[in-house]
């Protein structure tokens, strides 16, 4: 049967993939709560849309930190795409870069960076996950840089792994088959099988706890490129974010994997664009499914939306036709909230479009 929509892509997912593979995409952290929270809120915002405007031309282009993509529609990192299909990150690249926007690289893809550039042009950044020998991240962030990553996405809450109970069950690892590409020479590429979560394990053993602010000026320090910080969720922490160089904030809850409890993305991007003062862009991501999703992002705000799961799930279903799918059918259902909202580009996107449910009667 032909698959009209994104979120048809996990019951396909669930049935090709082993179980331990499927539930560590699928999971959110303990109860799962924010995991429905981040899709449900989604909900709770409706459209006020104009109406007799010519909509026959539409321009769904934008900029990133000066890099000009088709959409305001880009690619989390998430790890281990392998454990997918055996493309993995290849087919992540290359789908990514047929629909002309971006796609950011997990530091624990089963593809190196060195890889993923070899696979053709495209705008890629590079996600960052700080180890706490700072040798490695040094190292790790020069092969980013040369091999044409524009930007780091440095990922800021996960001291430790948040608490998923499915990879708790399943002993989940890393198959033996696969490595965590990036780190392969520096012995730190392998994942071993532990009592409980085995990358859970593995966090608590290589990941830096003392990771603080100061950090955010001394990667700074090591490299030009230009750092997101990801996993923003505060004003207060967004004026530190601005106050210690980041160049952009993403707005995430991890997918729901870390501090289950915390609102959805989209119920806290608005306190963050407001500190942000548009001194710099803020981007979300965390249930993003719809074309109507990504519209109430940018009306709240947000420069742009990245997805996660839909990625992995369309992956495993049909490698990088699947991405390829995944990412035209939200282009075109995003097209199609522009239009019937009566807006021809980004910039006519405004916050009186939408009504939430935490706004004051007009
Ligand atoms: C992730 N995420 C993630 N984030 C990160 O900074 N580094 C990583 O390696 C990973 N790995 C990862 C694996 C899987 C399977 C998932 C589902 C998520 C989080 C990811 O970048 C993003 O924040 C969320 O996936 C966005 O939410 P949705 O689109 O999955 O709902």
């Amino acid at each position: 049967m032909e698959i009209t929509n994104v979120s048809e892509y996990e019951a396909i997912a669930k049935q090709k993939l082993p179980k331990m593979v499927f539930d560590y995409y699928a999971s959110g952290a303990e109860d799962q709560w924010t995991l429905q929270e981040n899709r449900n809120a989604f909900s709770r915002i409706l459209f006020r849309p104009r109406i007799l405007i010519d909509v026959s031309k539409i321009d769904m282009s934008t900029t990133v930190l000066g890099f000009k993509i088709s959409m305001p529609i880009m690619i989390a990192p998430t790890a281990m795409q392998k454990m997918a299909h055996p493309e993995g990150e290849y087919a992540t690249a290359r789908a990514a870069s047929a629909a002309g926007t971006i796609m950011t690289l997990s530091s624990w893809a089963t593809s190196s960076v060195e890889e993923v550039a070899s696979t053709g042009p495209g705008i890629r950044f590079f996600q960052l996950y700080v180890y706490k020998d700072r040798n490695v991240v040094a190292q790790l962030v020069r092969r980013a840089e040369r091999a044409g990553f524009k930007a780091i996405a440095l990922t800021v809450d996960t001291p430790r792994l948040g608490r998923r109970e499915a990879d708790i069950k399943n002993r989940f690892t890393l198959p033996p088959f696969l490595t965590l590409k990036n780190f392969e020479g520096l012995d730190l590429g392998k994942m071993d099988k532990a009592d409980d979560s085995g990358l859970a394990s593995y966090v608590a053993g290589q990941i830096d706890r003392t990771l603080s602010w100061k950090d955010v000026k001394w990667l700074q320090t090591i490299t030009k490129l230009p750092i997101l910080v990801k996993g923003v969720l505060t004003a207060e922490d967004t004026r530190i974010a601005v106050q210690s160089g980041a160049a952009g904030i993403i707005v995430s809850n991890h997918g729901a994997r870390q501090l289950d409890y915390v609102p959805a993305t989209i119920s806290a991007l608005e306190e963050v664009v407001k500190a942000a003062q548009g001194r710099v862009p803020v981007f979300l991501d965390g249930g993003v499914r719809r074309g109507t999703d990504v519209f109430k992002a940018l009306a709240l705000g947000a420069s742009g939306i990245f997805i996660g799961r839909p990625v992995v799930f369309s992956l495993a279903a049909e490698g990088e036709a699947g991405v390829r799918k995944v990412l035209q059918m939200l282009r075109e259902e995003f097209e199609l909230t522009m239009a019937l909202s009566g807006c021809r580009s980004l910039k006519e996107i405004t916050r009186d479009h939408i009504v939430a449910d935490w706004d004051t009667p007009r």
